[in-house]
């Protein structure tokens, strides 16, 4: 790979500051400055150095976003405010792009890849990656409309899968889990069950939960673990 493009893939130069740092003996190879960069390495097995820096190469990236209300999940937008605006410039430059998305008002976890093959296997419909929302309704759920919310409500003529929902004391809030992600879907579950969606919140995407250390807008890109778990979901 040549590392002027590793660079560019990282975030980290365009191809136009990479030629001059080299030229300027900025960047090395297995600690060795090289004067141009579009030589090839493989960074799997070549240590490079960028104006000091180590290099560490990573085809993707992933970041876990508490998503604030009023941002829309998109990589752009010509009216609203994307979540892609939360990143620092580096991370805006890697072509990261929302796995999933969450309503404009809905909060909490959003995963930001782009690796676009795992994100195509995550949102199939064959796939059910499980999805954990804290909610609060308007009304009263009676123990029939929880009921019937877990064995499945009909939207556009199509009955939602099988979900878990369970309250708390108030009855008016809980948490639903769902293994699928149709457009505005919890929100129309509850008016199924003659019911309003107050409040939404993502608090758990495939096995991860949203960090408590992140406010919102706040992220961080995955831990080990956590990328090591979603992506083993095939
Ligand atoms: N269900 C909804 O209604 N909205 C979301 O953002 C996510 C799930």
């Amino acid at each position: 790979m040549r590392i002027d493009k590793l660079l560019s893939e990282m975030g980290i130069a365009t191809r136009t500051e990479s030629a001059k740092a080299a030229r300027a003996g900025g960047i090395t190879v297995d600690g060795v400055p090289v004067k141009r960069a579009d030589i090839h390495i493989d960074p799997d097995k070549n240590a490079v150095t960028y104006l000091g820096q180590p290099v560490i190469y990573r085809r993707f990236t992933y970041i876990m976003l508490n998503k604030p209300e009023g941002y829309v999940s998109a990589t752009d937008d010509p009216k609203e405010r994307t979540v892609l605006e939360l990143l620092d410039d580096r991370h805006r430059r890697l072509g990261l792009f929302p796995c999933g998305r969450l309503d404009k008002n809905t909060l909490g976890l959003l995963i930001l890849t782009n690796d676009g093959g795992l994100t195509h296997r995550l949102l199939s419909p064959k796939h059910h990656v499980t999805k954990v929302y804290a909610f609060s309704a308007e009304r009263i759920v009676t123990e029939e409309d929880r009921q019937r919310l877990e064995a499945g409500v009909t939207i556009d003529g199509e009955l939602t899968r099988p979900a878990k929902v369970v309250l708390n004391d108030d009855r008016m809030s809980g948490k639903i889990t769902l293994t699928e992600g149709r457009y505005h879907q919890i929100k129309r579950m509850l008016e199924a069950v003659c019911n309003k969606c107050i409040a939404l919140e993502r608090i758990e995407f495939g096995g991860i939960p949203l960090d408590p250390a992140l406010k919102r807008g706040e992220w961080r890109p995955l831990t080990a673990e956590e990328e090591a778990l979603l992506t083993s979901h095939q």
